[in-house]
């Protein structure tokens, strides 16, 4: 499975602090906000991603993370010249996804799992769609999925008056292959854009739409308002200070994951200049060749 981070919008609702930066980079609590959602992607395996993102804010988040190599991923890089929606992704990485399946997450969204990601994980011979649940207080701000007991979903509404259930459809969502067909069928919504619901509607209307559920205890936040950016940054710090272990440390995961030998763990740790908390935290992942 390949993976899309979509990295774009112009952070309008986080205005003036997306002002001259990309939201994508700006900090939740110690670390830039992508390195959450990628280090969610490298959770579930997945080594190859597109990375797209606005003309502006592309050629810093290139600058930031690079060739990938340093995690033992490779990842890409596409410019969305407007935003025309989230499921845009899918026409943009249309050469990029080939005949993988394909997994797609927001740049501005922040997973913690209370076990393992695998609780959100399809199997991995699943065909269709399938969409992530996660209870939230206000539904109404986000697109809510209604399911069975068999996981299957019986509807999905963007932004809904009426909420038919309290889980929030978060930004993660796994395709199969014909998600490059069916995305050149959608039409734009009123507001001009491809919707992602609209897309996974379509995979609804086939029968091919199911739905995971985020375990209680693990943590989904989208972070793109002043108060939900704040509340994940507390959130990272109270677990980070009270566990000692930190949230989303790419180098870290990448080590866990065997993406990288001990050795390239270590080059990437004498790289870091010495005096921040980031590299001593480095020092005791790994004590002694061993894993702690
Ligand atoms: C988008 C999706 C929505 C989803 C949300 C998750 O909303 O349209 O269905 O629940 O992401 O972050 P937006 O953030 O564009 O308002």
């Amino acid at each position: 499975m390949k993976g899309i981070l979509l990295a774009g919008g112009s952070g309008t609702r986080l205005y003036p602090l997306t002002e001259v930066t990309s939201k994508q980079l700006l900090p939740v609590y110690d670390k830039p906000m992508i390195c959450y959602p990628l280090s969610t992607l490298m959770l579930l395996g997945i080594k190859d991603v597109l990375i797209i993102s606005t003309p502006r804010d592309l050629p810093l988040i290139e600058k930031y993370l690079g060739s990938g190599s340093q995690y033992g991923i490779k990842l890409t890089y596409k410019i969305q010249e407007e935003p025309k929606g989230i499921a845009e992704a899918f026409i943009l990485g249309n050469d990029f996804i080939e005949n993988s399946s394909v997994c797609l997450i927001l740049g501005d969204n922040v997973f913690s799992f209370a076990g393992s990601v695998n609780e959100v994980k399809p199997s991995s011979n699943f065909t269709g769609a399938q969409i992530v649940g996660y209870h939230v207080p206000d539904p109404e701000r986000f697109g809510v999925v209604e399911k069975d007991s068999y996981d299957q979903v019986i509807s999905l509404e963007e932004k809904p008056k009426k909420p038919k259930s309290q889980y929030a459809a978060v930004g993660l969502y796994f395709y199969d292959n014909s998600v490059v067909k069916y995305v050149k069928e959608l039409k734009p919504s009123l507001r001009g854009e491809l919707e992602i619901t609209d897309l996974n509607n379509r995979y609804l209307s086939e029968k091919k739409l199911s739905c995971s559920t985020m375990k209680r205890g693990s943590v989904w936040m989208d972070a793109g308002t002043p108060e939900s950016l704040a509340t994940i940054s507390d959130y990272v710090r109270t677990v980070e200070q009270i566990q000692g272990l930190k949230i989303a440390c790419l180098e870290e995961v990448a080590l866990r994951q065997g993406f990288i030998s001990q050795n390239e763990f270590f080059k990437l740790r004498n790289n870091i200049k010495e005096g921040s908390s980031y590299r001593s935290y480095l020092d005791k992942v790994l004590v002694n060749g061993k894993l702690t």
